[in-house]
């Protein structure tokens, strides 16, 4: 696979070191979109504070402003154009810098009416150009220019960009990026253009790096991580075998070998590419948590169909099935999408129906978005609004029923939970999280955070579990 050469671009993180030094200068970004943007947000991070900026969580105080934006549903494009306005007065008053990048760029009339509406804004860049976000600065800087840095769809993959990361424990490691599947409602193959994976030995690197760091928790990140490698084999693209790495269940099992490495998820799945080998490694690796997210986003076999899901509902009621009876204790999460085009009350009770059965962990809900350029945006029949919120309370109030009766199983068993912090609500308490990826809230001395422990659950609250534990440290720090 091609990977990028990226040290011209990054040569210009010298030149606008040297321009900010003793400036005391601010950054500030905002990450609207998925982890996937998350994690391009921590290396956009990464590169900044090596040119000397320092984060602020104030936007108020920023000299240099960036959004990274995602489009997968509407009210994203709302909520940025309301924050680009803000920035506007700044501006005027400070000389702020302003940067957008994200997957909302690489939509033509996002461009459009920002040219048009916010001729203000300094760097515009896609999700391919991040490694230019140093030149493309230091051009804004010297040469006071506009800047629209947005590649065509097909980038390569760039490696070697600096990352700052947010969390201590945990970390999220891109395996792939873009995806092949057009879905028929998702923007996401328009904007990140065709399936890419990272070479085997880049991310095994990253990962063992992470694990000296103190890291404890890799989560891998791709639109479509059950494939990685897929196309490269397909299409005979040269790839690099690296410790036995050749597909997904090989990389888990690479993986689960690395040491000081105790927590390994994924995100996200497709049910379709869930192959026997991927379901053998997550039974076989011990660091792989038996939480799987397995977007189902319709009940009904006809609106997959229409969806361009390429399974049935029977297929997705069986491979859990099959899951369930491979891998012990296996729980799910989901992504459900409510009022695609088409659906009747009857598609509708499918999904109530799959729900029922799988009774999942936990299901991101989401109401049906018109995109640009889908064809689910071109189809006919589009479900009224009311009809849609409608089916996505019924749906609410499901989900909630299921999660509270399911907390009660956790009452009265010993988790592992590894520790994150201190408790948002309650100060003098702490939180972490379970295999399967419950909050679980308890009383601990701080020099806990960071370990994994071992904790009786108490009670359940709806949205956390509580604990208490007697402190027989499962990890060190
Ligand atoms: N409308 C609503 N939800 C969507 N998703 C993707 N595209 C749309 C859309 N057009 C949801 C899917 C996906 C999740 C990340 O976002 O459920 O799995
Ligand atoms: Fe979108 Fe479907 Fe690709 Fe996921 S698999 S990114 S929903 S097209």
């Amino acid at each position: 696979m091609q990977v990028a050469n990226i040290e011209e671009e990054l040569a210009y993180i010298e030149k606008v070191k040297q321009i900010n030094e003793n400036k005391k200068l601010k950054y500030y970004i905002l990450t609207m979109g998925c982890q996937l943007n998350e994690n391009d947000s921590e290396k956009i991070a990464g590169m900044l504070e090596k040119m000397n900026y320092v984060r602020t969580k104030e936007m108020k105080e920023a000299d240099l402003v960036v959004f990274n934006t995602c489009c997968v549903r509407e009210n994203a494009e709302e909520k940025l154009f309301g924050k680009v306005g803000e920035v506007k007065k700044q501006k005027e008053e400070k000389g702020t810098i302003l940067a957008i990048g994200g997957c909302m760029m690489q939509e033509e009339h996002i461009i459009k009416k920002l040219k048009q509406s916010y001729p203000y804004v300094d760097i515009i860049f896609g999700t391919h150009t991040l490694h230019k976000l140093p030149c493309d600065l230091y051009k804004a800087l010297k040469e006071n220019k506009k800047i629209r840095n947005i590649l065509d769809i097909e980038g390569q993959i760039i490696e070697g960009l600096p990352i700052t990361r947010d969390d201590k424990t945990r970390a999220s490691v891109t395996i792939m990026n873009g995806c092949n599947n057009f879905c028929s409602y998702c923007i996401v193959p328009y904007v990140r253009g065709r399936e890419r994976s990272r070479n085997p030995k880049d991310i095994l690197e990253e990962i063992k790096d992470l694990a000296k760091q103190g890291y404890k928790e890799i989560t891998l990140l791709g639109q479509n991580v059950n494939s990685y490698l897929r196309v490269e084999k397909e299409k005979q693209i040269a790839f690099e075998e690296y410790e036995g790495v050749n597909s997904f269940a090989t990389l888990l099992r690479a993986v689960n070998k690395i040491e000081g490495i105790e927590r390994i998820r994924f995100v996200s799945p497709h049910p379709k590419d869930f192959t026997d080998d991927v379901i053998e490694a997550i039974k076989d690796c011990e660091k792989v948590c038996k939480l799987i997210h397995l977007p189902l986003q319709a009940g009904s076999t006809k609106v997959l169909k229409e969806m361009n899901r390429k399974y049935t509902k029977e297929q997705y009621l069986s491979l859990v099935e099959k899951m369930k009876n491979r891998i012990p204790n296996v729980v799910f999460t989901t992504d459900i999408i409510v009022g695609f085009p088409n659906e009747t009350e009857e598609d509708f009770e499918d999904t109530l129906d799959v729900v029922r059965k799988v009774k999942f962990e936990q299901v991101f809900m989401f109401i049906y978005s018109r995109r640009v350029g889908t064809p689910g945006d071109r189809m006919e029949n589009q479900i009224p609004e009311e009809i849609k919120h409608k089916r996505f309370d019924r749906l609410k109030e499901l989900v909630e029923s299921q999660i509270e009766e399911n907390n009660q199983k956790y009452i009265g068993t010993t988790q592992k939970v590894m520790v994150e912090g201190i408790s948002k609500n309650n100060p003098n308490m702490l939180t972490g999280r379970t295999d399967s990826n419950k909050v679980v809230v308890f009383e601990g001395d701080k020099s806990l955070i960071g370990t994994m422990q071992e904790l009786e659950i108490i009670s359940e609250h709806k949205w956390y579990l509580k604990g208490s534990g007697v402190w027989s440290q499962i990890s060190s720090k």
